[in-house]
């Protein structure tokens, strides 16, 4: 299985995933300000390795707090907080996971600061450890969706890559692989950043399932030649009424799907889920560097050198542009979603009593 973030000897080790497929190479993180920024610049993404980070990156900012006591060190650690909090608006994992290491701190409150920070490692390596677990039972309850010879389509990097393990999108389809079903993916490639097609084919193809890369304009007419029996995608934050975000595009292949009959999941850790929002209108949607749109990113490698990693250009110079990393698809295109904790209409997410 991939691994793409771990805590080791006191570090953070992160996967630099933006330079998969071509480099294989780990950055090791020694503060949290170098986590917040591999969040920022892609190194890690995905909703659920991106809270892990965070976690990770509270643990490695709270050892350089000086402080007596619980209030000391809580006002030391906000901006350790803040900082990781503003780095990426869309997922709602962050929070998730800065609410949940408040709330231990709270509980702890009483103990001496060096066992708070000792505390805050264990628990940054708990969210971690469970969220795998938490993708395994996403991929029992999801493998029943998928049957013996079936194709299924998704959309960027819902994989190990954007977890702690075993994905979310993806845990269905290793799962069904497990169970002997004869199943194959297709992987739209995700413009601009790319992720279906350097992160979702490369670790699928690690995992010996069988992947076909497409453009994302060739989604629908795969639909209609009846090619896709069924999408599973992952999403950045599921609100009450069972609307989405996700990777931009997303919306598109669900009404896509709808329109050719083609079953729409979600799969939805319950750290995705955040019920105090009403609709998908109120997620804050992120907006991202415009030279994503109009450079590629990649490497240049003569036999016997290093590769040279750089951007090459495909538009005019100064063109306006606008890069939304993720839209929303309302819950009426999503057939439903499959959680940790099972499978459920976009209409039932409201009355999910959320791991919170
Ligand atoms: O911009 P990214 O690569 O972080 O976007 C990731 C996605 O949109 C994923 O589908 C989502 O985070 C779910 S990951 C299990």
């Amino acid at each position: 299985m991939v691994r793409t973030i771990e805590w080791k000897d006191g570090k953070v080790l992160m996967l630099d995933q933006s330079k998969l497929p071509c480099e294989v190479r780990f950055i090791e993180c020694t503060d949290y300000l170098m986590v917040a920024e591999g969040i920022k610049r892609l190194w890690i993404r995905g909703a659920p390795a991106i809270g892990i980070a965070a976690a990770m990156g509270v643990a490695l900012g709270a050892r350089d707090v000086k402080a007596s006591n619980y209030d000391e060190f809580m006002a030391g650690i906000e901006p350790v907080f803040e900082t990781l909090l503003s780095t990426r608006p869309t997922a709602v994992n962050i929070r998730w996971v800065i609410d949940r290491i408040r709330n231990k701190l709270f509980v702890q409150r009483h103990n001496p600061v060096p066992s708070l920070k000792t505390m805050l490692v264990e628990e940054a390596e708990r969210v971690l450890s469970e969220d795998i677990e938490v993708n395994r039972s996403i991929g029992k309850f999801g493998a029943g969706l998928i049957k013996d010879g079936d194709t299924i389509l998704t959309h960027c990097n819902a994989g190990a890559l954007a977890t702690g393990g075993y994905g979310t999108a993806t845990a269905p389809i290793l799962f069904a692989r497990d169970q002997g079903k004869k199943i194959q993916v297709f992987a739209d490639e995700t413009r601009p950043v790319l992720q279906g097609a350097r992160l979702t084919a490369w670790e699928l193809m690690q995992e010996g399932i069988p992947v076909t890369l497409i453009t994302d304009n060739s989604a629908g007419s795969m639909m209609r030649r009846g090619e896709i029996d069924l999408v599973i995608v992952g999403t950045d934050r599921t609100v009450r009424n069972g609307d989405v975000a996700n990777k931009i595009g997303t919306y598109s292949v669900a009404v896509l799907a709808k329109e050719n009959g083609v079953p729409f999941y979600v799969a939805a850790p319950t750290s995705s889920i955040d019920l105090s929002i009403a609709t998908g209108d109120e997620i804050p949607i992120e907006e991202r560097d415009p030279g994503e749109v109009t450079r590629f990113y990649g490497s240049f490698s003569a036999p016997g050198c290093d590769p040279v990693w750089g951007f090459v250009r495909i538009a005019p110079e100064g063109v306006k542009v606008r890069n939304m990393a993720f839209d929303v698809t309302p819950g009426k295109y999503i057939t439903a979603i499959i959680t940790e904790k099972g499978i459920f209409k976009p209409g039932e997410i409201k009355d999910l009593d959320a791991a919170k």
